[in-house]
């Protein structure tokens, strides 16, 4: 390497260095956030997502440093390039997904959502993300918090928010389909025609097919029928906001919770499919939970979680467990469970 060539020399360097450094902060900040925005299906999901933007769009505003940063480097023969380049490949298929889902340019993909790209692109990134940073280290110094390039990053931040601004507002302004969007960043789809409301499971739940029959439910202390649920006519009408980036209103019908169990003191109300999957709550939600055996005064399809499924009001896609076969009460906390499900 020269250091007569301005486009190696130390101060090139050290600037790639910050420039790495502030895409480090930002990949974290937009990680973090959109999982928090998973988090809630109420306002909280909408400050964390203003912060997910601006975090996205700031990114986009280094490309170009970044871009001659890894010119540089792939100019070098290094062991671990390709990871890099994949690397690379994720960052940008997550961000290209991002912005087909919040313009409303392509929401769907085949089988699957821009959503599910986007979500999906990023946390393949992950393992390569710490790859990368262990490999390809950079140093921190003193004076990369001068005042100068807490400036610099200040202005980054700045054309970021305003970058986002003006793309929602040319949204907007041009009726794309992403003016419609929800606070939580979903499409509307099917609301009142449970029919023409897609159907997507967490991750990788297959459609059980249940014959009522012999369906039982256990709960309270036992086992119910299907028709024994059926009978019961509690109504709610509540909005299933799925992370996969659509939401779907329906009038519900069923039973709820405190009718099974009653109110219990203490730990709490674990829900469970019968493929397997569950989800606690606190106890003092019985009476806001409702296991719903219908949807739009209709049976439920299989799609939908037939026979019955757990409707949960406020909570994102992922609580509203299909295909219920037990309601318990145990000890542990609610919170005795991974944030978000791993199955
Ligand atoms: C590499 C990490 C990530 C980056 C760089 C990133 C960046 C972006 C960008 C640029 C947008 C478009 C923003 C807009 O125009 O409104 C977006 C949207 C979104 N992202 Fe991410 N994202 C990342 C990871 C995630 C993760 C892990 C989640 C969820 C767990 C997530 C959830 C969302 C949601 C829900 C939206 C839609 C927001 C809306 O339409 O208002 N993102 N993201
Ligand atoms: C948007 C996220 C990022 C992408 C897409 C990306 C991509 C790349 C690519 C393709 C290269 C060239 C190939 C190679 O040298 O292996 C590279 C080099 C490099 N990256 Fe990144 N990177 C990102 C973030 C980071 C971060 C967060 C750090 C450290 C904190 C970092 C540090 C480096 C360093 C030190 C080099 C080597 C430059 C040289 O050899 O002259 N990168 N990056």
């Amino acid at each position: 390497m020269s250091f007569l060539d301005p486009a190696r020399g130390p101060v090139a360097i050290a600037r790639g260095a910050r420039t790495n450094l502030a895409l480090l902060a930002l990949l974290a900040v937009a990680f973090l956030t959109g999982w928090v925005a998973f988090a809630y299906a109420t306002a909280p999901a909408r400050w964390s997502l203003v912060l997910h933007a601006g975090g996205g769009f700031a990114i986009l505003a280094l490309l170009p440093w970044k871009s001659m940063i890894a010119r540089r480097g792939l100019r070098r023969p290094q062991p671990g390039r390709w990871a890099s380049v994949l690397f690379g490949v994720l960052v940008i298929v997550s961000l290209v997904a991002g912005l087909l889902h919040s313009t409303g340019v392509l929401v769907y993909i085949g089988p699957l959502t821009a959503m599910d790209f986007h979500v999906g692109a990023a946390i393949a990134a992950v393992p390569f993300a710490i790859w990368h940073v262990v490999a390809r280290r950079v140093r921190v110094r003193a004076t990369d918090l001068s005042r100068r390039n807490v400036l610099r990053g200040g202005v980054v931040v700045a054309g970021a928010a305003l970058a986002y601004g003006a793309s929602e507002l040319v949204v907007k302004a041009t009726g794309a389909p992403g003016a419609v969007r929800r606070f939580t960043g979903s499409y509307e789809a099917g609301s009142f025609e449970p029919r023409l409301m897609p159907v997507s499971s967490w991750l990788f739940d297959a459609i059980p097919v249940v014959d009522p029959s012999v369906w039982r439910l256990r709960a309270g202390g036992r086992s119910w029928s299907y028709d024994e649920i059926f009978v019961f006519d509690d109504r709610m009408t509540a909005t299933l906001d799925c992370t996969g980036g659509f939401y779907s209103t329906q009038e519900w019908a069923g039973v709820r919770l405190d009718r099974l169990i009653g109110q219990p003191d203490g730990g709490s109300i674990r829900v469970v499919s019968s493929t397997g999957y569950d989800r606690r709550f606190p106890v003092d939600r019985a009476r806001t939970l409702l296991l719903a055996t219908r949807a739009g005064g209709r049976e439920l399809d299989a799609g939908h979680g037939f026979p019955a499924r757990l409707i949960v009001p406020e909570g994102r896609g992922f609580w509203w467990v299909k295909w219920v076969t037990a309601i318990e009460v145990d000890d542990l906390p609610h919170w005795w469970q991974p944030p978000f499900p791993l199955q």
